[in-house]
């Protein structure tokens, strides 16, 4: 009957197409890469992906086993989450950052980004970010209509927020009600900030009262496991953002943490509202497995000590065989991207036809199969010739095991064993280089 039913519908003309407004929004240039990708994959091209940011590692043994050993849990649980997990969430911010929090200041959704939509939603205030930024807090904004200032930052001054441009910025219109974003360590550009410059950031922040969200979903990939939250300079304006997708190699079980300071209380149930009238909760396994992960011990330090070993070696190889080949690029102090700018070979990629960040990126595809993201995703101008480099398609498990076995520090022969793609990729971008 149901098939019956199909088979006429097939039949029938097409609906036209209403001329809807969906506020502008259309693919993100990440999925259209992508695409773009599985499309030459299809047709039998060798595409090496640096474009999607996904963690190359699996996710820690002992967290797997806590959700296999769950799976059995089935009821809705709190909006606000799984008081258990609250609590850990708050114990892992007092050991890891020395912030003082509790249970009940901490929410957790599915996933972060679904957090900062929801704060966007809530909390009226103009939206400032820098610029370079990942691709989803200004979509998110424009999607609740919010007004974006982003904030220009200098490959030179390492692509970073400065405090007196926040000065001059905050200082024109000083009682404006404002979210600043600051995410470290960073993508796209893999930066991190030294505690002078972060307590620099919480001064100015304080004194415009400034709410301050601080991404800190890399803290556990800074490259030697010395992340500091802004959160101890600024703890009363500072919701400290994070979650299990990018450390603990997770990102498809959805699950991200906002940790609150008990002045932001109003705010914390403002958001806890719209969820429980949104998601209701996030799902209860993946809960229960994440007060593992939060937990910690030592086989997960472990991980993570092999983790951002790897990352470490790879990020530091990639930046150096670019900048041999003439390109400005630093050595990432975090996470998994590199942020190269093209500029110093403007005039020979011009002779090929290429003055944007976007058809960089597609003659990289087209000419050498490496998948990456242009710099204008990131709130660059489209001339600046920027690019975007995930430095993770490689077998993460396979290059924890070795890195396990390996003593240190991990040398190329160890990369071109183990993160054998990306060195292929990256060697791949140099010849061309050379080539033109
Ligand atoms: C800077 C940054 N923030 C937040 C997120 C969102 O993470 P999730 O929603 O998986 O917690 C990502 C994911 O790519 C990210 O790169």
């Amino acid at each position: 009957m149901a098939m019956a039913k199909a088979a006429v519908r097939r039949k029938t003309a097409p609906p036209k197409q209403l001329n809807l407004n969906v506020r502008g929004l259309g693919d993100s240039a990440t999925i259209a890469i992508n695409d773009l990708a599985n499309a030459l994959r299809a047709e039998g091209k060798r595409v090496i992906k640096l474009g999607l940011g996904q963690s190359p590692f699996p996710v820690p043994e002992p967290v797997v086993e806590a959700l296999k050993a769950h799976a059995h849990e089935k009821d809705y649980l709190p909006s606000a989450g799984l008081y258990e997990l609250r609590e850990a969430i708050a114990g892992y911010v007092a050991r890891k950052h020395q912030v003082e929090r509790h249970a009940e200041d901490v929410l957790v959704g599915p996933g972060s980004k679904e957090l900062m939509f929801i704060l966007q939603l809530v909390f009226y205030g103009e939206l400032v970010i820098p610029s370079p930024s990942w691709v989803s807090y200004a979509p998110q904004a424009r999607i609740v209509g919010r007004t974006v200032d982003w904030l220009p930052t200098r490959r030179e001054l390492g692509w970073k927020v400065h405090p007196e441009e926040l000065e001059a910025r905050f200082s024109k219109d000083p009682e404006r009600p404002r979210i600043l974003i600051l995410n470290y360590p960073n993508n796209p550009t893999g930066a991190t900030y030294r505690v002078e410059e972060l307590k620099a950031i919480a001064d100015v922040a304080r004194k415009y009262r400034v709410l301050l969200l601080s991404d800190e979903i890399y803290g556990e990939l800074h490259h030697t496991g010395q992340h500091v939250s802004i959160a101890r300079f600024y703890p009363e304006g500072t919701i400290l953002s994070t979650g299990l997708s990018k450390w603990a190699g997770a990102g498809g079980w959805r699950l991200g943490t906002f940790i609150f300071p008990e002045s932001l209380d109003w705010l914390r149930k403002a958001m806890t509202a719209v969820a429980s009238e949104t998601y209701t909760s996030t799902a209860a396994p993946i809960q229960y497995a994440a007060i593992t992960a939060f937990q910690g011990g030592e086989a997960i330090e472990d991980y993570l000590h092999h983790a951002r070993r790897v990352l470490r070696a790879l990020g530091r190889f990639s930046a150096r065989k670019l900048r041999e080949a003439g390109v400005y690029v630093d050595p990432p102090a975090g996470a998994f991207y590199l942020f190269p700018d093209f500029t110093p070979l403007k005039d020979l990629l011009l002779r090929k036809g290429i003055y944007t960040s976007e058809l960089l990126a597609k003659r990289l595809l087209e000419e050498v199969g490496v998948a990456v993201l242009p710099g204008s995703d990131f709130g660059r101008p489209p001339e600046e010739l920027t690019l975007r480099l995930a430095y993770v398609d490689f077998d993460g498990g396979a290059a924890l095991q070795a890195s396990r076995g390996h003593p240190s520090p991990l040398g190329e022969a160890f990369l071109r064993e183990y993160a054998a793609p990306v060195v292929e990729a990256i060697e791949g971008i140099v010849s061309w280089l050379r080539s033109i």
